[in-house]
Order: C-alpha cells, then structure tokens, then sequence
C-alpha cells in the first residue's frame, strides 16, 4: 500500500508534470485500470471541485465512485484510542476506516483542521488515525496542513503557462479575508515549489508567516509590492495566523490587486485554487482578466487526481 498525502510521496515533481501531461493528450486511454475497482471519497468538509474532480478522474480510470459526506451523513467519530464511548461520538476511527476499506480499493479522505489545537493539526491527527488502520491506500483531498492534489495541479497549470528557458518567477500571495482560514494551501504551494524547477518567494503581512517547515528557504515579504516585481505567476490565498495559530493579526496596507496592477504588469498571471471571495481576496479585474489562470487550474484538478490514482493503481507511486 501507498498513500498520497504530500510531495513527498512522490520522487519528482517536474517528472510526475510530464507524466500528467502526457496522460492529458490520453485521458481515456486507461479504462480498464479501474475495472471493478471502488474509489471511496470521504468528506468531513465541504467541497466542489474535489469531489467533481477526483469523481471524474476515477470514473476517467473505469473506476466505481462512491463519496460519502461523513461529516454529515456518517456517525460521529470518535478519535482517541481506547476510548469509552458514552459522549457524542458513536463510531470509532478505527472501525470507520476499516469497514470503508472493506468496500473501496482507494480512498480519498478531506479533513480540514480545527484551526484551535496547533499540534493536533500539524501531527495531522485526523488523516493519520484514517491512515493508521485503512488497510487500503489513502488520499488527501486536503488535511489539515496540505493540500497536495491543488499543488500539483497548480504546478501542472504553471508548466503549461511557461515556454521560457529560466526559471519562473513564482511568488505565493496572502489575501484578504474576512475569516480564519486553514493554512493547508499556502502550506502545501510552498512545499510543491520548493521542490520543483522556479524561482519562489512568499509576500503576507507581518503575523502570517507560514510555516518554516513549509516554506524551507523562500523569501518571505511582508511588502507585497516588493514581492510582486518580475512576478511572472502570482497565487492568491488566504491564510490565518501559524504563530499566534488560527488568529487573524490586524493588517496594515492594501492587499486586493486591482487594474492598476494589470497595467502595470501586462505579463503576469494570476492563480487561485477556489473558492474566491470576489473583490475580497481577488478584484473581478484580475479574476477575469485574460492573465487569469483559475479555470484551468481547476480543469488539472482532474488530471492531478487522475495521475496520482493511476500510479497508485499501478502500484507505482
Ligand atoms: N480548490 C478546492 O479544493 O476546491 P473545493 O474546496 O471546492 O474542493
């Protein structure tokens, strides 16, 4: 069993791009990968394009698709071991994971973070107690502190948008929010790109500093002007505070793009991985101007999915 929870899992992302877009010209070609297979899809959170996504990349591989909502629609699970179970919760991790690998031969599992307890979310208490007693291979559809799906999707759209011989220039950007967000995204971003071939650094106002763990040796800005000059991809996302973790610091200065910047700046393109609170974290300008990248990185969410569950299937990750 292999799972796929981080890039760390795989050996090369620049080698695992190439591998996706070569299944992009072929996206049919392996039907019968997943003939009388079950993918499982376990959401604790809410989501769109990952349950769509990994749906159809499933169904792409001739795969059965079964998605469950379990934080609505299973029993409440219980997490600590040895427990004694006479509160709310009626259905133990450990039993949850097993029985669902008694009908699934991959499961995809979201588990977001309860942005409250720093080392439970980090230890990635969740994801791990699912992994622990699966008996077949798991997915992140995000965890608390990544979501390795997005970033190699993200890293495939930037390879697709770049046809110069340097490096790219990539700078991850804090946006504003009017809530506090996990740090999954900009977490996982940060380590995807400081494992592929660009030029990386990160702008968020003092207070939102990732973490080092994430962000290894990248230059952290806290003047996104600076941070965005030869800019040639800018990725939005909010995040709410590691340090003081979960808080939102207050935040000095403007951190919503407009049209000056687009003047300004005519060659740079704009990532987001969804949702976007419009003209909160990204103006309308820059969301739909023609630098915008954001439905095609939606589109590769598919062929991310689709790549990692092939390999996966294949035994070959
Ligand atoms: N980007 C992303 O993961 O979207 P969903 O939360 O809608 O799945």
């Amino acid at each position: 069993m292999k799972n796929f929870t981080s890039v760390h899992d795989i050996s090369n992302p620049e080698i695992l791009v190439q591998e996706a877009l070569e299944l992009k010209k072929n996206l049919y070609g392996f039907s019968d990968l997943g003939k009388n297979k079950t993918l499982g899809l376990v959401f604790l959170n809410p989501s769109l394009r990952t349950r769509m996504s990994s749906q159809k990349a499933g169904m792409n591989l001739g795969m059965q698709v079964q998605v469950i909502n379990a934080g609505q629609d299973a029993w409440n699970w219980e997490f600590a071991e040895n427990a004694v179970m006479n509160g709310t919760t009626v259905e133990h991790i450990k039993d949850a994971a097993k029985v669902l690998s008694e009908y699934c031969d991959v499961i995809g599992l979201r588990c977001f973070p309860g942005l409250k307890d720093r080392d439970e979310d980090y230890n990635e208490f969740v994801l791990n107690s699912f992994i622990k007693y699966a008996t077949v291979p798991v997915i992140s559809l995000e965890s608390a502190t990544r979501h390795p799906l997005q970033s190699f999707a993200d890293l495939i759209t930037i390879r697709e948008n770049w046809n110069k011989p340097q490096k790219p220039n990539v700078v991850l950007s804090w946006a504003p929010h009017i809530k506090a967000l996990p740090q999954a995204v900009g977490n996982s971003f940060a380590e995807w790109m400081n494992a592929a071939d660009v030029d990386f650094c990160i702008a968020n106002p003092e207070g939102y500093d990732l973490s080092k763990e994430f962000t290894g040796a990248a230059k952290v800005y806290h003047n996104q002007e600076e941070a965005l000059q030869n800019a040639d991809f800018v990725y939005f996302k909010n995040w709410s505070s590691f340090e003081n973790y979960g808080a939102l610091p207050e935040v000095k200065g403007d951190w919503l793009l407009g049209e000056d910047f687009l003047k300004t700046n005519p060659e740079t393109k704009f990532m987001h991985c969804l949702p976007v609170r419009r003209n909160l974290e990204m103006s309308d300008a820059v969301l739909d101007s023609s630098n915008s990248l954001i439905y095609q990185q939606a589109n590769n969410r598919t062929l991310s999915a689709q790549l990692i569950i092939k390999k996966i299937l294949e035994n070959s990750l």
